[in-house]
């Protein structure tokens, strides 16, 4: 079978090249130097002088004709005789498609706001070139307060209400008071912009996700609440709070939120350096002059908020080590956290 498969081979292969022979030869009866059509051209020689231009033109046509001819026959044999693996082959499996995943500070967002939702928080969005005004003016931080420093914060203009790139997502808190109608419950996720030198802990940009509810009689008690059923949702729900006093210049009182560490259970680790707890976001009640800043009566009205790090809850949550890791997309890694969710 195999003999007879390789002689047939071989035949088909002469044939071609049989092919391109008779071509070779009927090229050179036509086109050769002593070729009917060359020789036809010594003949023009002899034609009227009245009829040499119109004979001409048709001998040329010939001529081009004739080789054009032939080449194409040439193309046509040639390309049969290349070997079958150059040829489509339609049996062949496809190349194999690799998926990417879903950045993990994409899942982790996605999760943060899905844990609010639930609570009954809308998304509220703002842009990322703000100006000094949103945020920090109307955040009550006074005009000499040292986040506006051109060590933390990039300027993209100076003078009476400069434009920034927003240090926090606090901004967009002050456009909600400004735009929506009494009571709010939003959650703002955005990137955010510091004057940082890159290291394993920190970055010029990272993500955050704020939060604001304003409402009439809204407590501190309803602010640990929210925080409680959070930290539950997102680290576990045997997850304890802890909430340190701190200063914020929109929140007062103001506190800074730890939850109980979820690796050694509150016994202390190289993770929460022995003490037991991770810090995971700022939180107060919104100020009475932020309140009125923005046109809210804050007589009537009280509110608390929240701002946290979408990069430092996801190292927390999985126990990434080095914040850069989340910028070099190696694939390998992004696949690590795509399936969490
Ligand atoms: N804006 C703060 C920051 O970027 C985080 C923050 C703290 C937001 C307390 C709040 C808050 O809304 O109440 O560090």
């Amino acid at each position: 079978m195999r003999d007879k498969i390789e002689q047939l081979l071989a035949e088909v292969e002469q044939l071609a090249a049989r092919k391109e022979q008779e071509l070779e030869e009927i090229r050179v009866r036509l086109l050769g130097k002593k070729g009917s059509i060359t020789q036809l051209f010594d003949e023009f020689r002899d034609v009227l002088p009245e009829q040499k231009r119109e004979i001409g033109q048709v001998l040329n046509k010939l001529k081009v004709a004739a080789a054009a001819k032939i080449e194409e026959l040439k193309a046509v044999i040639e390309n049969s005789m290349e070997p079958a693996d150059s040829q489509y082959d339609l049996t062949k499996p496809g190349d194999k498609m690799e998926l990417g995943a879903r950045h993990p500070i994409s899942v982790t967002r996605a999760e943060i706001i899905s844990i609010f939702n639930k609570l009954g928080y809308a998304i509220a969005e703002g842009p990322e070139i703000e100006d000094d005004w949103h945020v920090f003016g109307a955040l009550n931080f006074p005009p000499e307060h040292p986040a506006r420093d051109m060590q933390d914060t990039f300027f993209i203009t100076t003078g009476e209400n400069p434009i920034l790139l927003r240090t926090h997502t606090s901004s967009v808190q002050v456009r909600a008071m400004e735009k929506m109608k009494l009571p709010i419950r939003v959650i703002c996720p955005g990137r955010v912009f510091r004057n940082e030198a890159i290291s394993a802990r920190a970055h010029c940009i990272f993500h955050q996700v704020e939060g604001l509810y304003i409402d009439k009689k809204v407590s501190f008690a309803d602010l640990k609440q929210a925080v409680l059923l959070f930290a539950r949702e997102m680290f576990g729900e045997n997850t304890e709070i802890r909430l340190r006093p701190s200063y914020f210049p929109f929140t007062e009182p103001s506190a800074e939120v730890d939850v109980s560490c979820n690796i050694c259970k509150g016994k202390g680790c190289n993770i929460c350096k022995g003490t037991g707890w991770l810090e995971i976001m700022g939180c107060g009640m919104v100020d009475p002059a932020v309140l009125e800043a923005s046109g809210i009566d804050s007589k009537e009205y009280s509110g608390f908020a929240f701002g946290m790090g979408v990069e430092r809850i996801a190292m927390l949550k999985w126990q990434v080590k080095d914040l850069r890791l989340y910028f070099e997309n190696d694939v390998r890694f992004l696949q690590e956290f795509d399936t969490v969710v």
